[in-house]
């Protein structure tokens, strides 16, 4: 290419407007800790000192998430919610920690963060102030909030939608994208926005989120108890049509945080969030006292098949395929390397559920051969002929989950790890 064509094309590339957020970030759905649903807005530190939104509850569940075996997992954000700002922005109108929860500033918190090899995130809300009733981001606001977050250190922005109006989120959200950009600095960028808009087309356009957000927080809040986690599933698995396309590498619908660990689950429905949100492709953010886990919850949500099945490269979310009448359900998500994952769900509520099916009755191609193996015992179950018929049995409330990988392609694999054997 001559001179003169070079200038004319980079005349072309920089006229063009700047779409999304060009970040690179979050290619597989992010994971980590976030404080709101287990810990709310407790601001109480004199009489819950280690309950309370301080500096020190983000610092032990750093410590948790660094020496526990979560960070090699891949849970690696810890995420502040709301209430951690002081009530008035500084003399300059910058937003400021309440001094005495985090008396040595949210870049001392984040340089913590980072020397265990973590990253920090934070929230803000687009509005006058937060749900909770911190300062806001106004529009006017956008740029400096922005920066201010960069100089922290800050790695993700939640930016919630409380006091704006749809006219103010429809301009607020996509600059607060650019201005994110402009800082330099890599922010992974959370928008609350399709949840106040209800979710759903044509009030929400999920190809410009898509560009212009890394993860959006589509429907209600999450609670500790079954009823909200059902109530989330049976919201996201309606829509599939719409969410399913909306969802790919850096950008990710989000059903909101894992409650597995707390109160409202038992050992079966705890299973059952893990499972449903591998299936979504959901970011995998929990909101739980690391401190304190029980071994049996620790185990569900430190599953490595489990992890690889949410983390795959592919990033194509999943689809409840059958809804049968005695309520049995079961779900499907495409792999990379010809590989699925399906889930059998019951909602029953008498007794464990024979089920039968074959892989034919799934929609897999005829004359296939799968190796199976159980996500959650991490048996191999063995080889299973398309036709064949086979039984699962579905604990009430729970879960039963495979792992399947076309048997030519293990062939294959396998060859490709001889053959790279060294010679003797
Ligand atoms: C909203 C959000 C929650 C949480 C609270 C904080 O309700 O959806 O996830 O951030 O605000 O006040």
């Amino acid at each position: 290419m001559g001179v003169p064509a070079v200038v004319a094309v980079l005349a072309v590339l920089l006229a063009l407007p700047a779409r999304g957020l060009e970040n690179g970030l979050a290619r597989t759905p992010p994971m980590g800790w976030l404080a709101w649903e287990r810990f709310r807005c407790n601001v109480n530190c004199r009489e819950e000192p280690r309950q309370c939104i301080s500096e020190m509850l983000f610092m032990e569940m750093a410590d948790r998430l660094a020496e526990d075996g979560w960070r090699e997992l891949g849970y690696k954000y810890i995420n502040i919610d709301d209430c951690w700002a002081a009530k008035q922005r500084d003399a300059e109108g910058r937003l400021v920690p309440d001094p005495e929860r985090f008396p040595r500033g949210i870049k001392a918190l984040a340089d913590y963060v980072h020397a265990r090899g973590l990253k920090l995130g934070i929230y803000g809300d687009l509005g006058t102030l937060t749900c909770g009733g911190y300062p806001g981001t106004t529009l006017d606001r956008i740029g400096q909030d922005a920066r201010t977050f960069a100089e922290w250190g800050v790695d993700m922005l939640k930016l919630d939608g409380c006091y704006s109006s749809g006219k103010e989120q429809a301009q607020g959200y996509p600059e607060m994208a650019r201005a994110l950009n402009a800082t330099g600095r890599p922010i992974v960028y959370s928008c609350s926005w399709p949840a106040y808009q209800g979710g759903l087309p044509p009030k929400v356009n999920y190809t410009l989120l898509g560009e212009i957000c890394n993860l959006w927080r589509n429907y209600d809040d999450i609670q500790d108890s079954w009823d909200s986690v059902l109530s989330i599933v049976d919201w996201f698995f309606t829509n599939q049509d719409v969410l399913q396309l909306a969802a790919g590498p850096g950008h990710w619908n989000d059903p909101d945080m894992l409650i597995i660990g707390n109160f409202g689950l038992s050992y079966e429905q705890s299973r059952s969030q893990m499972a449903l949100w591998t299936i979504m492709a959901a970011p995998l953010l929990m909101s739980t006292d690391l401190r304190t886990i029980l071994p049996s919850a620790k185990e569900i949500l430190q599953n490595r098949l489990m992890i690889q099945i949410n983390q795959d490269p592919l990033g194509i979310q999943g689809r409840r395929i059958i809804k049968e009448k005695f309520h049995i359900e079961v779900f499907l998500r495409p792999l990379s390397q010809a590989a699925s994952a399906l889930v059998f769900f019951s909602r029953r509520t008498d007794m464990p559920f024979h089920y039968t099916t074959s892989l034919a009755k799934l929609g897999f191609p005829e004359g296939a051969i799968y190796e199976v193996q159980d996500v959650y015992s991490g048996k191999i179950i063995g080889d299973l002929k398309t036709g064949d018929n086979f039984t699962v049995i579905i604990n009430p409330s729970g879960v039963v989950m495979w792992y399947l990988c076309p048997k030519a392609l293990l062939i294959q694999q396998q060859a490709g790890e001889a053959s790279r054997l060294p010679r003797l």
